[in-house]
């Protein structure tokens, strides 16, 4: 597995494997990953020949309060993982390689309907981070496929709209939530959980298959769901619920009664740890 700092070395090597004829793929992450991050490697590596890494903690994503200095960089531990699942090679930019002129540069910018909501209603701001930041890394990776999971719901849907409105072409591979066999959503977040808090974690997930459940047998009372699921969530011991929605999976608008795809977005806390899950139904 090769390691790339630079930019036109990892040009050179991606131009050199699609002169052979082969197919490269793209998972774009911060680092310290886990299994959740793996299944994207492996996912992408049933549909191409080649799969690069990034690793690139993006400080544009994160708010002034949010955590960018302590976010846990792991180098040696994520090389090894990815060594284990045969990754092709890891792109590891810096933050004056990313941002040389400073964060006060072009900037790209998803439609606020889209990134002013869940997330983007708590993080001001954030989704220009992402969508800037993955935008630099196509440039500079210039993959055919990319992948993204599921779990970021809103994330992969301004990726997948930045795409398609700026025709960048990359296809996007939209990977299933990977889950602890208790439910929880894998993330680098749940290595901050109490034994308690762990215990109680995946309730998040129970409480989103109940309402999943309660759509697919014909209720349509959104407001008395996600009522229901908050206070439950409480209940459990839950510090507090950032959102429960249930949503049109293409817009992310409020559901309204006639739809018959949902996809239900919660983040729940515990202190400053954030979980988020969604479930989706389509
Ligand atoms: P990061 O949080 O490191 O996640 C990298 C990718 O892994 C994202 O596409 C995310 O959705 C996916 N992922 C994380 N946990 C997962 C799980 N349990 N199951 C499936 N996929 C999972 O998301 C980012 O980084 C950044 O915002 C990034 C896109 C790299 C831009 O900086």
């Amino acid at each position: 597995m090769r390691i790339f700092e630079s930019i036109p070395d990892l040009r050179e090597q991606v131009l050199n494997w699609r002169m052979q004829g082969l197919k490269v793929g793209f998972v774009p992450t911060m680092g310290n990953l886990h299994a959740g991050h793996l299944s994207l490697v492996s996912l992408l590596q049933t549909q191409c020949d080649k799969v690069i890494v990034s690793i690139f903690v993006n400080p544009m994503q994160f708010g002034p309060n949010e955590d960018y200095e302590r976010y846990p960089r792991t180098f040696q531990a994520d090389q090894q993982q990815l060594n284990t699942v045969n990754a092709d090679a890891i792109f590891v930019p810096t933050v004056e390689q990313m941002y040389p002129h400073g964060l006060l540069q072009t900037v790209i910018s998803v439609p606020y309907s889209l990134t002013g909501l869940l997330e983007g209603a708590i993080r001001p701001g954030h989704f220009d981070g992402v969508s800037t930041v993955v935008a630099k890394l196509f440039n500079m990776v210039q993959p055919d496929l990319a992948a993204f999971g599921q779990k970021d719901y809103q994330q992969l849907r301004v990726i997948q709209t930045m795409v398609d409105e700026l025709t960048i072409p990359v296809t996007l591979v939209a990977a299933p939530i990977s889950r602890a066999e208790d439910g929880l959503a894998l993330s680098s977040r749940n290595k901050y959980l109490s034994v308690e808090q762990r215990a109680i974690a995946p309730k998040l997930n129970t409480v989103l298959l109940d309402i999943a459940q309660a759509l697919k047998s014909g209720n349509r009372d959104f407001k008395a769901l996600t009522k229901v699921g908050i206070e439950s969530l409480l209940l459990e011991g839950f510090d507090a619920v950032d959102y429960l929605q249930i949503c049109d999976p293409l817009t992310l608008l409020n559901s309204t009664p006639n739809q018959s795809k949902f996809v239900i977005l919660a983040v729940a806390s515990f202190g400053n740890t954030r979980l988020l899950d969604n479930v989706l139904l389509s």
